[in-house]
Parts: structure tokens; C-alpha cells; sequence
């Protein structure tokens, strides 16, 4: 069962990558006019938590299930997943707030929106990049 459940947290962890990539036609396409930019917005950071607390949970059961100690790859992972969701919330918050018919707020927050993205998608990928090293043997978080 645990391999199971740990082979779900990665497709999960994947499927994750390929949403945020999705993330960059969100900020470019529904940045252009107000009322779909704060609805795209909206519908991006609901599945984002969606999809970050399915990685958290199955994350969770297979640590359980485990029995293993708290390794510094499980806290790496926990504290990156944390950020994760912290700066999701930040940035959607400052676009649920902003006043998107102004051309230049829009503007201000597609780059927001874009950085933002960038940042979560080489935090995802170092977290994989860790996770195959210390898989390989290269590296060890024990
Ligand atoms: C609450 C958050 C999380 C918990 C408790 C958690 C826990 C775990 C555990 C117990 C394993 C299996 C044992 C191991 O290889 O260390 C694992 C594997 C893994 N986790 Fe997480 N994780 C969390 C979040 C994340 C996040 C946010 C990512 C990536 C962005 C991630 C990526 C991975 C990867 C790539 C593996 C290796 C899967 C494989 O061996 O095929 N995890 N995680």
C-alpha cells in the first residue's frame, strides 16, 4: 500500500507542475480584461489548494504509513508546500483587492502574477530535483 500511496503523492506533485505551468496562459490571457482576471484568479488559487492539499495528504499517509523518522526531506517538503500555499494566498489577495479596471494595475499584477508563478515552479522542481538525487544516492536528508 505504501508505495501506492507514495507513487500517487508524486503524479500528484506532477500534475501540480504542469497546472502552474498552466498558470503563465492564466496571467496572459485572462489579464486582459478586469472582471475575467479576478475570476480566472479565483478559480486558479481554489484548484492550486486543491491540488497543494491532496500533495500534503498523501504526503502525510505515506509518512505515516512509513513509520519513518522526521527526516530533513520531509521537513524540507513540509516547509516548502507551507510557502507554497503562503505566497498563493499573498498574491491572490492582493489581486481580490486591487481595482483591475485600471490598464496599469492590471498590468503591475500580470507580472506579479507571472514572478510569482516562476517562483513556485523552480521551488517545485528543485523539490523534485532533491527528491531524484537523494533517490540516486547523490545526496542524503536523513
Ligand atoms: C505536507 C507536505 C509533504 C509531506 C508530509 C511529504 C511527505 C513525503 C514522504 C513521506 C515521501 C516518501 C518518503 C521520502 O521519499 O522521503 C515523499 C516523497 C516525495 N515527495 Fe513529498 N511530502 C510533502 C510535500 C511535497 C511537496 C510540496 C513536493 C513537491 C513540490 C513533494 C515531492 C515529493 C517527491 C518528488 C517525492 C518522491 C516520490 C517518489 O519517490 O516517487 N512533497 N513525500
Amino acid at each position: 500500500m505504501l508505495p501506492q500511496v507514495v507513487a500517487a503523492h508524486a503524479v500528484l506533485v506532477k500534475i501540480f507542475l504542469v497546472f502552474l505551468f498552466a498558470g503563465f496562459g492564466v496571467a496572459f490571457v485572462a489579464s486582459k480584461e478586469a472582471l475575467r482576471f479576478k475570476k480566472a484568479a479565483f478559480i486558479y488559487t481554489m484548484t492550486f489548494q486543491a491540488l497543494a492539499t491532496m500533495i500534503a495528504f498523501s504526503g502525510i499517509v505515506a509518512w505515516v504509513m512509513s513509520d519513518m523518522p522526521t527526516t530533513l526531506s520531509v521537513i524540507v517538503m513540509v516547509v516548502a508546500w507551507a510557502a507554497l500555499m503562503f505566497i498563493e494566498i499573498k498574491k491572490y489577495k492582493l489581486i481580490k483587492v486591487a481595482d483591475l479596471r485600471q490598464e496599469q494595475t492590471r498590468r503591475l499584477l500580470k507580472g506579479v502574477f507571472v514572478k510569482i508563478t516562476a517562483v513556485q515552479v523552480l521551488l517545485v522542481v528543485a523539490i523534485v530535483v532533491l527528491k531524484v538525487l537523494e533517490a540516486k544516492g547523490a545526496i542524503s536528508l536523513s
